[in-house]
């Protein structure tokens, strides 16, 4: 039986990814997968649960009695435990909890199930850091997306101040600085392009172009 088909798209933080796959799914009508907020939550939970992150056993029990899921609909609101955590997850905390968990193997390890559920038809355009080499290393068309980290800085910095989250330009540059090297640098699935990888560079491209450029290598 031939599986549903996957878009992967993978870069790094502030690449454009999440606004493009999450725009791509909407014209396809296809599902979404935003890897990067199961990451995000299950770090919120870990954290509001006052655990250590090198009690990997521990961060999988609390993984195991949580109920974490997406609404479908666009802006498609992360709930936790029955309660809304989609701003939380966006914080600075947020973005480094999630760094530290995608460093432990243990914990890539359990979340592999539960994002590969999401594969139903039609289809499934999915974004992260490891969606075309390690999640879906069979999916039908695997993008990298790149763009220079003082471009990924100021759209990022963009869209904290437009959700009214609290950002400074410098804070969010040493930021994703630190997360490129530990998401580059860990041994356990590091981001990196699959061989089957069609790069593209974001940097002086509009959101538009991306995703039609994305369409046309599917649709081909
Ligand atoms: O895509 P994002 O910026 O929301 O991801 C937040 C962090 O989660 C990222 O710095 C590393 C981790 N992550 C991961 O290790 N693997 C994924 N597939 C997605 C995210």
């Amino acid at each position: 039986m031939t599986k549903p088909p996957v878009i992967a798209i993978d870069g790094p933080s502030g690449s454009g990814k999440g606004t493009i796959a999450s725009e791509l799914a909407s014209k396809l009508d296809f599902n979404y997968l935003d890897s990067g907020a199961i990451y995000r939550t299950l770090g919120i939970a870990v954290q509001k649960a006052n655990v250590d992150f090198m009690n990997h056993a521990q961060i999988v029990e609390i993984y195991n009695k949580s109920d974490i899921s997406f609404e479908s609909v666009k802006p498609h609101n992360v709930i936790l435990n029955g309660k809304d955590v989609s701003m939380l997850i966006r914080s600075q905390m947020g973005s480094d909890v999630a760094s530290k968990l995608g460093q432990i193997p243990e914990i890539r390890d359990i979340l592999l199930e539960g994002q590969r559920a999401y594969r139903r038809e039609p289809g499934l355009v999915a974004d992260g850091r490891d969606m075309g080499t390690t999640v879906f290393p069979d999916a039908s068309l695997k993008i990298f997306l790149t763009a220079s980290v003082k471009e990924r800085a100021k759209r990022r910095y963009k869209q904290l101040i437009t959700k009214g989250i609290d950002a400074t330009l410098p804070d969010l540059l040493q930021d994703l600085e630190e997360r490129d090297k530990r998401d580059t640098e860990r041994t356990v699935s590091p981001l990196k392009p699959a061989e089957d990888a069609v790069t593209l560079d974001s940097t002086d491209l509009t959101i538009d172009e991306v995703v039609n450029q994305i369409l046309k290598l599917f649709l081909k």
